[in-house]
């Protein structure tokens, strides 16, 4: 999709469909005050102005008739019937001003856009939401903007045999009446659409089917990718996972008969300074193995590889932003199926750091993939390690499917986790680490086992991978209730959400910022 900033009049856009907006309240009654005569009404601003006095005060008309509020979420399409070179214009209410923030610019944006594909619409035209009288850094918002967009218009459609694809928007245009921000805003449009592809990529690994996404596919696409960014990539089978002593990620892939990988992406944007150190679960289908799960929603399992599919993404789009910056990216990639050769209740693996594991529950497999992976990624001396994992039900009890779950070793590396966060609208809430959780998964014969019982579930799990981190400032994010939406709801499609791809990308800009 081809994306453009224009300086100009949105007036003269010509196309099929231009989306402004209406804040709430805009050109409605002008609220008491003595001053305010009866039948006064609060001037409409802008570009909404400038289509409505083009359009006779269609849009005006419509507020007056309280047909048209501006009150967030809502949609108002009106055909300009030759008034305007564009055949369409979508008014989107963008709420109370002081509500409005930039996650709400992704969602406006997206919701705007697909409307506009819905009745047909290619090349559309845009204003930047909030960068008006919103108040918002135009740079910002625009970027927010081509997100929200590109996010939004996102579909899997491969297997639909009959797609429906036709309907495709093709341009965006982007019209700005300063010329000044014509700059900002052009660079502003290259850094969103590098997260949001980032994203889109992420969602389409997540979302595709595990009889195709094997754990060698996952590979064969992660080099792929990163052939594409410049991005170094190395893939490692069970041989060199023997030789290495992976006994977590070689214990696992022993119900399958797929080979297990482990993926690992350089980039060297910089030779010294920070070294971030981004591992993602790669389970491609959890059966559960031995321990194995209910057949009820079982089909979700083909999304447990969403945490590497956030890393490998974020790898390839630190490259592209061209960041000073050092990252690897450690994929441990395995099914997790049950077989005559398959992992057991009761045994013991030892894991690539040395330390041994009781293995209580099968289903308990991420965590044992991910100690070799964390260790991996000391090895190569990362010097922040982050991870994201689609861990635990426990967390999607504890959280629902509105925030991940962050857990740490480290408070300040925490901070600029939540912070990349913020800034990608991706939330993030803080769990508890305290020591009493170490009891919990002590094991009578090894070293550790790999399920703590049911209560604090989620917490027993990081405690588990807290064992493999050492000292390094690390971050875990459990990600199971946020990977995928079960509805089509702002910039996320029903689907995978493609989940910490930005804020991986985000916290890499977070860790080159001073303080
Ligand atoms: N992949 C699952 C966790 C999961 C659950 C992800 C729901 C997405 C949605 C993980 O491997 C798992 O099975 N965890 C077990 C751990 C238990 C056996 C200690 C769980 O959460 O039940
Ligand atoms: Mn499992
Ligand atoms: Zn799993």
């Amino acid at each position: 999709m081809d994306i453009r900033v224009v300086a100009g009049d949105v007036t003269t856009f010509a196309g099929d469909g231009l989306v402004v907006n209406l804040f709430e309240g805009a050109g409605g009654p002008a609220k008491g005050g003595r001053r305010a005569r009866a039948g006064a009404v609060k001037p409409l601003g802008g570009a909404t102005a400038a289509v409505d006095t083009a359009l006779g005060g269609a849009i005006a008309k419509l507020i007056q008739a309280g047909e048209a509020s501006g009150k967030w979420g809502e949609q108002t399409l009106l055909h300009t019937l030759g008034r305007l070179p564009v055949r369409r214009v979508l008014v989107m209410g963008l709420g109370k001003p002081d509500e409005l923030t930039v996650d709400r610019i992704r969602a406006v944006a997206a919701e705007a856009a697909r409307a506009l594909r819905k009745v047909g619409a290619r090349r559309i035209g845009t204003i930047v939401h909030g960068a008006g009288a919103g108040g918002f850094n135009p740079a910002q918002a625009t970027q927010a903007l081509v997100e929200g967009t590109l996010l939004g218009l996102y579909r899997f459609a491969k297997y639909k045999t009959n797609n429906d694809t036709t309907k495709a928007i093709e341009r965006v245009t982007i019209v700005e009446r300063d010329r000044q921000r014509l700059r900002a805003m052009t660079e502003a449009v290259r850094r969103g659409r590098i997260l949001a592809e980032a994203a889109n990529a992420a969602r389409d690994l997540v979302n595709e089917p595990g009889n195709t996404l094997t754990p060698t596919e996952l590979a064969r696409r992660a080099r792929a990718m990163a052939r594409d960014a410049r991005v170094r990539c190395e893939v490692l089978g069970p041989r060199e996972l023997r030789r290495l002593g992976a006994g977590g990620l070689l214990g696992v892939a022993r119900g399958s008969r797929e080979p297990a990988r482990l993926i690992v992406l350089t980039y060297r944007g910089r030779r010294g300074g920070p070294h971030l150190g981004l591992v993602g679960k790669g389970v491609t289908f959890d059966s559960g193995g031995i321990s194995i799960k209910p057949a009820e929603n079982m089909e979700a399992m083909k999304g447990d590889m969403a945490g590497a599919a956030a890393a490998i993404a974020a790898a390839c789009a630190i490259a592209r932003l061209g960041l000073p910056i050092r990252v690897t990216a450690v994929v441990p990639a395995t099914e997790n199926l049950p077989s005559g050769t398959a992992l057991k209740p009761g045994d013991i693996l030892r894991a690539m750091s040395g330390k041994t594991i009781e293995v209580i529950n099968t289903d308990a497999e991420g965590r044992l993939i991910l100690a070799d992976a964390l260790a991996y990624a000391r090895r190569r001396r990362v010097t922040h390690l982050v991870d994201a994992a689609t861990l635990t039900g426990a967390c999607v009890v504890a959280l629902g499917t509105i925030n991940s779950g962050a857990f740490t070793n480290n408070q300040a590396w925490l901070e600029k986790v939540l912070a990349a966060g913020r800034e990608t609208g991706e939330k993030i809430w803080p769990m508890p680490m305290d020591t009493e959780y170490d009891e919990l998964i002590k094991s009578e014969i090894a070293e550790i086992k790999n399920t703590g019982g049911r209560k604090g579930g989620a917490v027993t799990a990081a405690k588990f991978l807290q064992h493999f981190v050492g000292e390094t400032p690390w971050v875990h994010l459990d990600i199971a209730g946020t990977s995928e939406s079960d509805k089509e709801k702002g910039y996320h499609p029903k689907g995978a959400t493609g989940v910490m791809a930005r804020t991986f990308a985000a916290l890499a800009i977070e860790m080159l910022a001073k303080g």
